[in-house]
């Protein structure tokens, strides 16, 4: 088994270290650097089905849920479909009414979780052609399903999710990407743009692995001892903080919260003292204007915590100085599309949960009352 972890501690240390590959084997063969053109095979729903579609509903579970919910900016936005995100285990639940022109989306990394096959079953007896996003080829999910995206993380061990999220956030904006040139709302400069983008990811994950483990390790050491933590993320950068809180508490056994920022006023802000510690999210896209003012409002939100003596941890753009006069500690990772950076910002927030819980001597790979897959309902 030392052999399968080669050389590392842990089986999710060497998982968030092939997160480079996992990205990049996903969208192999599937976009053209040339054109910016995106190839999905195997989709049983044509082209014109997709330009027929009137909504998107996403059905997934833990970590795939918080895909699912970034997802969603990404689809809404590059292909201007409304989308819906469920938990798996309520949507049978609330009756739901999607049209016959919907589209099901599971996320799953096993392709087995109970609850998402019943969301699959639950969407196909209503008329509802369904398409699943799977790490595992030949799972139960992609056999009911009209088309798969493999994500091609590779066999996850590590019960906490950490290449498979990664992976499954790249086929997920590929498949926005995809849908948007079907349906004709991005041009070619814009997807040769959008591409090229993608393909720089594997390597600014690269160099967040180089350069953030040391401080990620130093940080533990100062916020191990941690009764509560939050997470605060805007937009795109929310599911972040989500996933962010969620690697915390499966592996550390620290309660943890995800919130997005603006509603820190409105509950969680009774919460901050000086024994709080708060990761804010307040990266940019500094070409993307709704990007920039988000920052903004994100950088007040800050404000409000340190004003308070919350003790914040910022993950920021490369360059950006002025965040590190607000707050006292930084993380710093390279700048890319908005859309792109949660696949960047998770990458520390996974590093700091794991040397946390190393600190704390939990056992990282498999937590206490956890499974790494949950074939019950
Ligand atoms: C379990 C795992 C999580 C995972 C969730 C959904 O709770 O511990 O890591 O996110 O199931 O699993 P799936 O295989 O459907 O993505």
């Amino acid at each position: 088994i030392q052999a399968e972890k080669a050389g590392y501690k842990h089986f999710m240390l060497k998982e968030i270290n092939e997160q480079p590959r996992a990205v990049r084997d996903t969208t192999l063969g599937r976009v053209s650097l040339e054109t910016g053109k995106v190839f999905l095979p195997d989709m049983k729903i044509s082209p014109a089905e997709f330009r027929a579609a009137t909504g998107i509903t996403i059905a997934a579970c833990g970590t795939s849920w918080h895909a699912g919910l970034a997802g969603k900016f990404m689809i809404e936005r590059l292909a201007r479909l409304p989308v819906d995100v469920d938990y798996a285990s309520e949507y049978r639940y609330r009756d739901p009414i999607p049209s016959p022109t919907d589209i099901g989306l599971l996320i799953t990394q096993s392709g087995e979780t109970a609850d998402t096959i019943a969301a699959q079953h639950e969407l196909i007896a209503k008329g509802s052609k369904t398409l699943a996003i799977c790490n595992v080829v030949g799972a139960a999910v992609t056999r009911l399903a009209q088309g798969t995206i493999t994500t091609n993380a590779g066999p996850e061990i590590g019960v906490a999710s950490t290449k498979a999220f990664t992976a499954q956030l790249t086929a997920l904006f590929t498949f926005a990407l995809y849908l948007a040139q079907v349906r004709g709302t991005v041009d070619d400069t814009t997807s040769l743009h959008l591409v090229t983008e993608l393909s720089r990811v594997p390597g600014k994950i690269e160099e967040i692995l180089r350069s953030v483990d040391d401080q990620c390790h130093e940080l533990a050491k100062h916020f191990s001892t941690a009764r509560d933590f939050l997470f605060l993320g805007r937009g795109i950068h929310y599911p972040i903080a989500l996933e962010g809180a969620l690697k915390l508490k499966e592996i550390s056994y620290i309660h943890a919260e995800g919130y997005p920022a603006g509603e820190m006023k409105h509950g969680p802000n009774a919460l901050i003292d000086e024994t709080l510690p708060v990761v804010c999210i307040a990266t940019k896209d500094p070409s993307d204007p709704s990007s920039v003012l988000k920052y903004e409002k994100t950088l007040s939100n800050i404000q409000e915590v340190t004003a308070r003596s919350g003790r914040v941890i910022a993950i920021a753009i490369e360059g950006d100085e002025h965040i590190g006069q607000l707050v006292e500690h930084v993380i710093h990772i390279p700048q890319s599309h908005e859309l792109l950076l949660p696949i960047l910002e998770v990458v520390p927030l996974q590093l700091l949960a794991y040397h946390i819980a190393v600190r704390r001597g939990c056992d990282v790979d498999q937590p206490r009352n956890l499974a790494k897959s949950v074939t019950v309902e």
